[in-house]
């Protein structure tokens, strides 16, 4: 079995699959050497950058091309039902990286509500800003989670640790037994800090309309995904203090062109990085190892 990971691996897994006898090519093509190449390949693991929208899988339909895994969660960059239509299996690593989307979470809460981004910059600018950076606790305030699959779970455990009182709305659960569930424009109106876990989608969750109902002052995150919150009603939200603080780690176009959001005295960003750790890696590495095998093991049947 041959296996292209266009956006790298893991290198542990890397070296137990070929252990294990499986071809693992880890460079990079860009788009027209990718289509061209394809063919050669069982399976293509990519993560956010490559995109196998239509225009690639109507270059990989009837080749041996047979499996998609992205090396994370979001399936925002995979056409799955056109793939799956053409007879590609497309499958997703969802157990490996939720506790490190967690702590960046929490890692952007707590910059905010203490000023650390800002004061970090103001600092090696030479200013001693004491007076402007009294911040605020995040111990007895309500924190509404959007989204409450296994990354809104694990911060709202964590987020219980550090003393807040969790609120959560999700479209299709909600029944919690330690967390309340409420409508999504009561979750807006109550909560202090709010953090968004949910899907790409194409019509943003929160706009001018969702910031409305917010409280003046509220602390926003999104790890999840760019086009969740439209970007000129936040930093309209930010301007007028409605907004305290955003912490962004997805943007809606990446590499984000959106200089005026990422200078935003208050505003926390990272590169996309929420599954970016050592961790969530491996155990990624670990999932793809399963899958490849198992897809091998079925190959080989089918061959005998
Ligand atoms: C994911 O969907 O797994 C995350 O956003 C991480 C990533 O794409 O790098």
């Amino acid at each position: 079995m041959k296996v292209l990971a266009n956006d790298g691996l893991d290198k542990n897994a890397v070296e137990r699959l070929e252990k294990d006898g499986i071809y693992v090519d880890t460079t990079h093509y860009e788009k027209d050497q990718l289509f061209n190449i394809i063919k050669d390949f069982d399976c293509l693991i990519v993560r956010s950058a490559t995109k196998a929208n239509k225009e690639f899988i109507d270059a990989a339909k009837g080749t041996k091309l047979k499996l998609i895994i992205r090396a994370g969660v979001g399936l925002d960059n995979i056409d799955v039902e056109y793939a799956t239509n053409n007879g590609i299996t497309v499958t997703n690593t969802p157990n490996s990286s939720s506790n490190s989307v967690a702590e960046l979470v929490l890692g952007h809460m707590i910059c905010l509500a203490r000023y650390i981004t800002i004061s970090n910059i103001t600092l090696r600018e030479g200013k001693w800003n004491k007076k402007a950076y009294t911040g605020v606790e995040l111990s007895g305030k309500t924190f509404g989670i959007i989204g409450f699959g296994r990354i809104g779970k694990a911060l709202a455990n964590k987020a219980t640790a550090l003393g807040m009182n969790v609120i959560f709305y999700d479209k299709y659960y909600k029944n919690d037994e330690k967390y309340e569930y409420l409508p999504f424009n009561e979750v807006l109106r109550r909560s202090d800090f709010i953090s968004l876990h949910v899907p790409g989608i194409d019509k943003p969750l929160i706009g001018k309309n969702e910031f409305e109902l917010m409280k003046d002052g509220v602390f926003l995150i999104n790890a999840a995904r760019g086009g969740v919150i439209d970007e000129t009603a936040l930093l309209n939200a930010l301007n007028t203090d409605k907004v305290a603080g955003a912490g962004i780690d997805v943007f809606m176009e990446e590499p984000t062109p959106n200089a005026e959001l990422c200078n935003h005295p208050k505003v926390s960003v990272t590169p996309h990085i929420g599954a970016a750790t050592a961790e969530a890696q491996m155990r990624i590495g670990e999932e793809i190892i399963d899958i490849v095998m198992d897809f091998d093991s079925r190959l080989n049947t089918m061959v005998v």
